[in-house]
């Protein structure tokens, strides 16, 4: 295993296969509805009136509604493991539901997990399970990801969920990082060994309410000592926490990220590459069950049904979306960033503590009442032009100059960012792939 993806296609054959089985197109065309309305102009107001209401009604709701899974939100076989994963009997099975329901980057669910110690995993020596947690080369993100940096994290992301989750069973476990080197597993979990942390059963009753939160925060602070123990459930492996607070900071903070934002969408390779993991209608998050979809936005309720029904947004659209919430949403309203530094961001084991530490926080601020949401576009940018895969070196150094005056030494140190604050609204759920699809 290299820190640094292959280049190439973000997108598996089988998956583009079951695209095209599924009828799908990867950039619809923002075909105007009857009355006008288009899933773009909905995006764009925010909110329907009542007269957009009678309009959407009048396009067919019933039909377009069912296509995309306007009535289904959250529900569904793509949906099963959040409900599901805590009624597995077998140790090692319910570890790796529980690791499949992580944060990872785009929803790629970059993994796949492989027990040991017996056929069912529950029967090795001394009645420990071993579970490899290995890379799935076929879900990374070589453009808007190109030095593998997320990809491990997210992997790191799903060690934490196992490991909080078989705290809930009683069962301590013990993590070690690339095992057996470059070229085997990730990450080796090992459930039943000592004694579970008291903070580890905590954090693994919230294990299934935590979703990324991409609404609003209200204008609630967080407060210092909220901040701190936030820090002493996550921090380990050497993987600290800055918080970024100060209005000034933040300011700055918020305001490196939309231009990052910015600039990803107008680099062609970065922006498709992106769009390649949206799942624009319910056939396609059906066959794939990965992705980021509408659903996960943040939206208010009826603006989401109504986006659901109408016809999808392009690339181009999409990205327009993203760079207007990311402006008057995302940063607008965040109580306080916190980024994960890290001795050197380019090596791998540092990524997997990265990760481990991010869940961590997540699920920390989850069963704190906070909502979060990982914001990496700053990072992805410097790295793809460091890497050569996209991106325009003049941009890149304005944008590492200001990353650096907030994180120092962050080009080096600075792993991943995230915004936290007061939920107006909970997160939904994201489509999960079955443990037979992630089992091997
Ligand atoms: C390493 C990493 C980086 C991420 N970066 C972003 C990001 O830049 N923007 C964002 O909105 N979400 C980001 N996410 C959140 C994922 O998109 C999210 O975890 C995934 O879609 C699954 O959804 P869930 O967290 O609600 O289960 C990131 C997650 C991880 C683990």
């Amino acid at each position: 295993m290299s820190a640094a993806q292959p280049q190439g296609s973000a997108r598996p054959s089988a998956e583009v296969a079951a695209e095209q089985a599924a009828g799908s197109t990867a950039a619809s065309p923002d075909v105007p509805s009857r009355g006008g309305l288009t899933r773009r102009t909905v995006l764009r107001r925010g909110a329907l009136g009542l007269g957009g209401l009678v309009a959407v009604a009048a396009a067919g709701t019933g039909v377009r509604g069912a296509l995309n899974g306007a009535f289904q939100v959250g529900s569904g076989a793509p949906y099963d493991l959040w409900s599901g994963w805590s009624d597995v009997d077998d140790l090692g099975r319910y570890a790796v539901a529980a690791g499949v329901l992580a944060a990872n980057p785009h929803n790629t669910q970059p993994w796949t997990f492989a027990l040991t110690g017996g056929t069912s995993g529950t029967s090795g020596a001394g009645g420990q399970v071993v579970v490899d947690v290995h890379e799935d080369p076929a879900r990374t993100m070589p453009v808007n990801d190109a030095t593998g940096r997320e990809h491990l994290a997210g992997i790191g992301c799903a060690v934490t969920n196992m490991v909080v989750a078989a705290a809930a069973r009683g069962a301590g476990a013990t993590v070690a990082y690339l095992p057996d080197g470059p070229q085997g597993p990730a990450a080796r979990v090992t459930l039943g060994a000592g004694a579970p942390h008291e903070d580890d059963v905590a954090l693994a009753r919230v294990l299934a309410d935590r979703h990324t939160t991409r609404g609003a925060f209200s204008a609630e602070p967080v407060g210092a000592p909220t901040l701190r123990r936030l820090a002493e459930q996550a921090e380990r492996d050497g993987v600290r926490i800055q918080w970024v607070v100060e209005t000034d900071e933040r300011t700055a903070m918020g305001d490196l990220v939309v231009d990052a934002t910015v600039a990803v969408v107008a680099d062609e390779a970065m922006s498709q590459e992106a769009f390649s993991w949206f799942r624009s209608t319910r056939a396609q998050l059906d066959a794939h069950r990965d992705g980021l979809t509408l659903d996960c936005q943040g939206l208010d309720p009826v603006t989401a049904f109504a986006a659901a029904v109408l016809p999808a947004s392009s690339r181009r659209q999409g990205d327009e979306f993203w760079v207007k919430r990311t402006r008057d949403v995302h940063t607008a309203t965040a109580a306080a960033y916190a980024v994960l530094v890290v001795d050197d961001v380019a090596v791998p084991a540092q990524q997997l503590a990265g990760g481990v530490v991010l869940q961590r926080l997540l699920l920390a601020c989850t069963a704190a009442g906070l909502g979060a949401q990982p914001m990496n576009q700053v990072t992805e940018y410097l790295d793809a032009v460091a890497l050569g895969t996209a991106g325009d070196a003049r941009t890149a150094a304005d944008l590492g100059r200001r990353w650096e005056q907030i994180v120092p030494d962050g080009t080096r140190r600075g792993l991943l960012l995230v915004r936290i604050g007061h939920p107006t609204r909970t997160g939904a759920r994201s489509p999960r792939r079955p443990l037979a699809h992630v089992l091997v």
